[in-house]
Formats: structure tokens, C-alpha cells, sequence
């Protein structure tokens, strides 16, 4: 017996974990390729993977997308590397810079209670492990490692470069924990198992769709923000873009499914909903079953749909 769904190994601002007991009985029953084309930390693409895994044929795959380099970068590694290593050098390099080990001390230890966190424990190593990381000039094992270890020890684990490509977040209050060691461990055990390919690219250069395939779409939601919205953003533009894109999917008698927010604090994405019309619409709720997002809107200030072509 194994899970009914794992986690992302990076604990990814706006992951989808929490609806995917939602979004899969809404997914296809058979694809042929599965195309997570805004991955993030994976959480869709890797449960797609061990859903359709036993009816996969032998040439499809699990399509990791993503425009961010070094999460595709850390799971392609991580894919190819041995895990008991990896997880044995992240251990030892958390020994190396004397980052806090709370599943090994507990809080006491540090003279700190669970609620205020481990911010002022670690603030110092933690600047240290940035800067070796920053600093480059590492082998790829390390570089990998070093990563992995700033998102655990960062602020809310979050991933954030600078334009001179730098991370540039501060301490956060968490360490490599047993809910964090065990969330590598299935995430490796379930990437090594598959047949993943990665890739790095805006989502329009994204052209290989092709008849059975299905493309599931969670882009940065125009009406709300994250910090993958921040720089640059998420444009009009992009959403008249991505709606163009997934047009020319089903064109191409491929399916896909599209995450979004209609609405948020009585802002209604409108070019949304013009073009959603053409499709299928199901709102995202716990305990929701009427499908007007608008009687919805009145109720809850966020209105989370995934819209079909099938
Ligand atoms: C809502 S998040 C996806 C979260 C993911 N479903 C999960 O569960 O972790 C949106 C993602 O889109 C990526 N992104 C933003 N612009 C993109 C573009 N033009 N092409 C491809 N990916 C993009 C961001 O880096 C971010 O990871």
C-alpha cells in the first residue's frame, strides 16, 4: 500500500498538493504524455506519474516544464544521482556548517521553542552556505546540495535569484526535519522510478504536443500574486498567450486541463472568462458542488477553477 499522494521535496509557494484529490478525478482516465509545462516543485507531474505510471506506454512520458533553471536543473540531478549519497551528504554538509538538527536534538536544545522557529540558531551558518553557493566554484553534487539546503533553511522555503542571479533570501525558521527528510525520500524513490524528461523553457517553445497527449497547465495567476510573480510578472499578455497555446492543444486533438483563479478580492479575470466559455469549467472547492463561480464569488473571496477541453 502506498500513499494515496507525496509531496514536493521543495516546499513550492502555490504547490498544488492540497487540490490534488481534487484535480486527478478531473484529469483524463488514460493519456499518452503527461505535460506538467508549469512544474514547479513538481507535485502534479510526480502523483501523475505514479496514477497513469501502470498504464503508460513504453515511449510516453512525465514532461517536467519548467522557466525556472534551477528547480529543473535540481530535478534532472536528482533524477540520475544516488539517493542514500545525496541525502547522506545533505546530512553531513548541515553537520559542516552547524546548522540546527532539531529531529536529532529537538528544540530544547537550542534553547527555543517550535512556534518562534530557528531563525537566530541558524542565521549565521545559513549566510555562509549562501555564500558558498553564490560564490560558485563548486562540483555539481555540492552545487546541488548547497541548493537543496538554502530552500529547507530559507525564508517560507522559498526560491528567489536577483538579476545578477544570486539567491537572495534570508534565514527561515525551519531545518531538514524528519516531515522534510521523508519527502526527499519519496520524491527521489518516485522520480528515479518513472520515465521523466525535464525541460527549461518559456512555455510557448513548448511545441512537441501531439495527438493523446495531455497538457496540464498551473501558470502564475494573473489576479493573485506569489513571489514567481513578482519579477516581471504574469502579463495579460502571457494569459492571451497561454489561451492561444492551449487553443492550438486541442487543435491538435490533444487534451488539457488549466488551473486558475477567476476571481480574487471582486477582481474577475475577464479575458479569461471570455475565452473559457469555449470549454469546460469546474470550481475548485471542499464543499462546493454548484458549478456558478459567481454565486460562488459571493461567498469566498478566491474562486479557483480548472478548465477542460474535454
Ligand atoms: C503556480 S506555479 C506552479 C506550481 C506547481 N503546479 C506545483 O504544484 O508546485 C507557476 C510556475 O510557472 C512558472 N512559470 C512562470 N512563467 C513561465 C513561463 N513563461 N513558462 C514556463 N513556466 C513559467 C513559475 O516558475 C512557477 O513555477
Amino acid at each position: 500500500m502506498h500513499k494515496k499522494y507525496i509531496r514536493s521535496a521543495l516546499n513550492y509557494t502555490g504547490g498544488k498538493y492540497k487540490l490534488l484529490s481534487q484535480l486527478f478525478p478531473l484529469f483524463p482516465k488514460k493519456v499518452n504524455n503527461f505535460i506538467d509545462i508549469f512544474a514547479g516543485g513538481g507535485v502534479v507531474g510526480i502523483n501523475a506519474a505514479r496514477e497513469y505510471g501502470i498504464f503508460a506506454g513504453e515511449h510516453s512520458s512525465f514532461i517536467l516544464n519548467d522557466i525556472e533553471p534551477h528547480v529543473i536543473k535540481f530535478f534532472k540531478f536528482l533524477k540520475g544521482a544516488n539517493h542514500k549519497q545525496f541525502i547522506n551528504d545533505v546530512e553531513k554538509t548541515i553537520e559542516r556548517y552547524g546548522l540546527s538538527e532539531t529531529s536529532k536534538y529537538g528544540y530544547e536544545h537550542y534553547g527555543i521553542d517550535s512556534s518562534k522557529g530557528l531563525g537566530s540558531v541558524n542565521k549565521e551558518a545559513f549566510l555562509k552556505l549562501r555564500e558558498a553557493y553564490n560564490n560558485g566554484n563548486i562540483g555539481s553534487n555540492e552545487e546541488q546540495v548547497l541548493f537543496y539546503l538554502l530552500i529547507v533553511f530559507g525564508f517560507n522555503n522559498q526560491i528567489r535569484f536577483n538579476s545578477a542571479g544570486k539567491y537572495n533570501l534570508p534565514v527561515g525558521k525551519r531545518d531538514f526535519n524528519a516531515s522534510m527528510k521523508s519527502k526527499l525520500e519519496e520524491f527521489c524513490e518516485v522520480i528515479s522510478e518513472y520515465n521523466f524528461e525535464f525541460l527549461n523553457e518559456d512555455f510557448r517553445l513548448v511545441d512537441n504536443i501531439k495527438e493523446g497527449d495531455f497538457v496540464y497547465a498551473d501558470p502564475p495567476y494573473r489576479i493573485t500574486t506569489a513571489t514567481y510573480n513578482e519579477n516581471g510578472g504574469w502579463t495579460r499578455e502571457d494569459d492571451l498567450d497561454l489561451f492561444n497555446y492551449l487553443n492550438s492543444v486541442n487543435a491538435k486533438n490533444a487534451k488539457f486541463a488549466l488551473s486558475n483563479v477567476v476571481i480574487h478580492n471582486n477582481r474577475e479575470n475577464e479575458e479569461l472568462v471570455k475565452w473559457m466559455g469555449k470549454y469546460n469549467l469546474h470550481i475548485l472547492n471542499y464543499n462546493y458542488n454548484n458549478s456558478n463561480y459567481q454565486s460562488k464569488a459571493r461567498q469566498s473571496s478566491t474562486v479557483e477553477v480548472l478548465i477542460t477541453n474535454y
